[in-house]
């Protein structure tokens, strides 16, 4: 399993941004056991609502504060307390801050190294999205905005788990620029491509005569990476948004997801537009599947055989890079790898008959 160092990415072993860690309805006030970027963490909703994101190991002795069913901190239903979560152990209480707010059974003052590390979350588009940075700074973006979520006229997706996959991200990454696996892979080789590659941002512009659809209609995307692990694409300038979302697991692991929020053509979609959504959330996901069979079973592609025709994977590479290393080198990389990319022998943008 190659890793981050073996692709040369940067000092850091998980890429900066924003990641998507469960679906909205998986945080409820009973803990939950997740992991991600090579830590064990666990998921909890507090009284009020809000999701916390926390170290699953106890500062005390170590105990995991999700995987226990048979405490009877868990039995008696105390778990979870306000914002504030116990240890199923001994006890202890730790707070929407992390820190321990009480010890049930000492009547010293709470030592201050007992804190559990909390993350940075928000619960947006039916997920919880968790930020992550090496250094511990604040978020430094946003995560995209997806007005359509909040247009009536659009069904909601409901959230296609993907389960794990044994490869780096950079392997799905790299999607964005290539241009010469459309056909092949996806039955839709494409009458244009380009990325654009604008700071956090990396774009695929792309139009294509599929085998599968209609004869004459072109499908046209607009695709784009906000960070290094969420990805949105515009069918036919709105039609529908597909959503992938991908989060490190273990150094050379991930986990994915998929969603297709589908316009009913009305003012407002009704609960008869479901059936139609999930029919093309479901056509969305088949091309998804393509490449996660090359996905799941392909070596490391640490560095590609590049041949005229293939897409501009250095750029978005580089582009890539910027998460992996540290904050005050990202303008710096992004300057390097800023730009428009177009492909050898193919337009870049649509060809307006005349
Ligand atoms: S290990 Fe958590 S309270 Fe003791
Ligand atoms: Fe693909």
């Amino acid at each position: 399993m190659a890793g981050t160092a073996d692709y040369g990415l940067g000092p850091f072993t998980y890429p900066r941004g924003w990641f998507m860690v469960a679906e909205a309805d998986e945080v409820t006030s009973v803990p939950s056991a997740v992991r991600y970027f090579g830590q064990d963490l666990v998921l909890y909703r507090g009284a009020s609502g809000r999701a916390y994101m926390v170290d699953a190991y106890c500062p005390h002795m170590g105990a995991h504060l999700a995987r226990n069913t048979t405490s009877y901190v868990i039995h008696d239903k105390i778990q979870v307390e306000g914002e504030s979560i116990r240890c199923p152990y001994h006890a202890w209480r730790f707070g929407a801050d992390g820190k321990c707010n009480q010890i049930p059974y000492s009547p010293a003052p709470i030592p201050a190294a007992a804190r559990l590390r909390t993350w940075t979350l928000q619960e947006r588009y039916g997920c919880i999205f968790a930020w992550h940075d090496s250094e511990g700074g604040a978020p430094d973006f946003d995560l995209p905005a997806i007005p359509e979520w909040d247009d009536p006229a659009y069904v909601h997706w409901k959230i296609d788990q993907l389960g794990m996959l044994p490869c780096h991200p950079q392997e799905i990454v790299d999607n964005l620029a290539d241009v010469s696996h459309l056909g092949p892979t996806h039955g839709g080789p494409p009458e244009y491509f380009s990325n654009i590659i604008d700071g956090i941002e990396a774009r695929q512009y792309q139009g294509a005569y599929h085998r599968a659809l209609a004869p004459g209609f072109m499908l046209e995307t607009d695709t784009f990476y906000t960070g290094p692990g969420i990805l949105l694409s515009y069918f036919n300038g709105g039609g529908a948004v597909m959503y992938i979302a991908h989060t490190p697991v273990d150094d050379g692991s991930l986990k994915a997801w998929h969603g297709l929020l589908v316009n009913s053509g009305k003012p407002a979609a009704g609960d008869d537009d479901i059936p139609m959504a999930r029919a093309q959330q479901a056509g969305s996901l088949a091309a998804l599947a393509q490449d996660f069979e090359v996905w799941a079973n392909k070596r490391a592609c640490i560095q590609p055989l590049a041949v005229p025709g293939d897409g501009a994977f250095s750029r978005v590479r580089l582009w890539y890079r910027q998460f992996y290393n540290p904050r005050a080198e990202a303008a710096k990389i992004q300057a390097l790898a800023n730009g428009t990319y177009g492909v050898r022998g193919m337009p870049a943008t649509r060809q307006i008959a005349s």
